[in-house]
């Protein structure tokens, strides 16, 4: 049994996020999620699809989303919005024509997706200003959005420029990066922020498989192009975030390869996603090697915050049991039954 000494967030400069659900966020678990997390980030129910009815209607009510802004408010913490604009989890009449055919790279096409882009990101934006008021007062605790997910293709890509083909970028190219930044830029930091208030709302790219090292035909180089292409534009990103979904295998020093490449440039930068697989099943030995592992991951995040530029890290889930890993092997810092584990402690920085 590792005993719970004290809070992980009394442990770390930057805010500790976790991804969570509505059933989290009170009874035991939420007691959990309170005593150790100062922000949250939502699992599943902030992506586009959670924000339709089958009729294609933006909804009336996203009661999960609330839960989430509800338990930031009762407790100081924070949201982290996950995500605006991704090619998972989106519904498919998104990219499709009235006649349910795909959209194409016409002009016309390309105008119907930019409206939907648009129209997506006003109406999330107005949903939590119109029930918590604007962002940057005092009642809304939504402080970033993940506005793009999973842009970057996976391999070497020269005819798309580094980009994920996806429905997005086959209609719209690479613009609709500029698009989505532009968008909530205008509807979270203009349209819907308090007056005075200055950027309230942080505006993230989101990547993964940026732990893969750092050379000329790495992802991590593919991202960081892209990034540098966007501020270029001047196009309003402020972070750079990095999923980290990584397992015992991974090599911890690729962690802070992955932080150090983007330090120059004038971006915070979050850590969105952590969480170490062990290999299924996950013996105790498995289990004290997540700690060591975990525990020099925190010390590079913890390095790496010597300049106050790294906006938060998150880990994505809160308890093994329930975790989308859990078959790869006990990924997250609580086991099944939310008692602190080796991670934990290795989290704290403990001997
Ligand atoms: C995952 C969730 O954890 C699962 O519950 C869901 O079934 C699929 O999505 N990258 C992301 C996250 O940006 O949104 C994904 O979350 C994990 C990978």
């Amino acid at each position: 049994v590792i005993p719970d000494t004290k809070p992980l967030k009394d442990a770390m400069p930057f805010p500790l996020g976790a991804a969570t659900y509505q059933r989290f966020t009170t009874g035991g678990p939420g007691e959990v999620l309170s005593r150790h997390f100062d922000q949250v980030t939502p699992e599943n129910y902030m992506k586009p699809e959670a924000w339709y009815t089958a009729d294609r209607s933006f909804v009336t009510s996203n009661p999960e989303a609330d839960a989430l802004m509800d338990w930031a408010k009762s407790t100081g913490g924070r949201v982290y919005g996950h995500v605006l604009a991704w090619h998972s989890q989106i519904p498919g009449w998104f990219f499709q024509n009235d006649q349910g055919g795909a959209l194409t790279s016409s002009d016309a096409d390309k105008a119907v997706l930019r409206g939907r882009l648009k129209a997506h990101i006003d109406n999330i934006a107005k949903y939590f200003a119109d029930r918590y008021g604007p962002y940057g007062s005092a009642g809304n605790p939504l402080t970033a959005w993940d506005v793009v997910n999973e842009v970057i293709a996976d391999s070497t890509s020269a005819s798309s420029n580094g980009m994920r083909t996806s429905n997005w970028y086959n209609v719209l190219g690479e613009g609709f990066v500029d698009d989505a930044f532009r968008f909530a830029d205008e509807a979270f930091n203009h349209t819907y922020a308090a007056p005075g208030s200055a950027r309230p709302v942080s505006l993230f790219i989101n990547e993964y498989g940026t732990e893969g090292g750092d050379n000329a035909s790495s992802k991590l180089q593919r991202y960081y192009d892209l990034v540098t292409r966007l501020l270029a534009r001047e196009v309003p990103v402020d972070g750079v975030g990095h999923q980290f979904h990584v397992s015992l295998n991974t090599p911890v020093g690729n962690l802070d390869l992955a932080l150090k490449k983007f330090e120059a440039l004038p971006v915070v930068q979050a850590v969105t996603e952590f969480d170490v697989a062990t290999g299924f099943p996950a013996t105790e030995r498995l289990l004290i090697r997540q700690g060591t592992y975990v525990g020099q991951a925190f010390d590079i995040f913890r390095a790496h915050d010597a300049n106050k530029d790294l906006y938060s890290v998150t880990v994505w889930g809160l308890a093994d049991l329930g975790s989308w890993r859990y078959y790869e092997g006990a990924p997250l810092l609580f086991d099944d039954y939310y008692q602190p584990k080796w991670a934990y402690a290795g989290a704290i920085g403990a001997p």
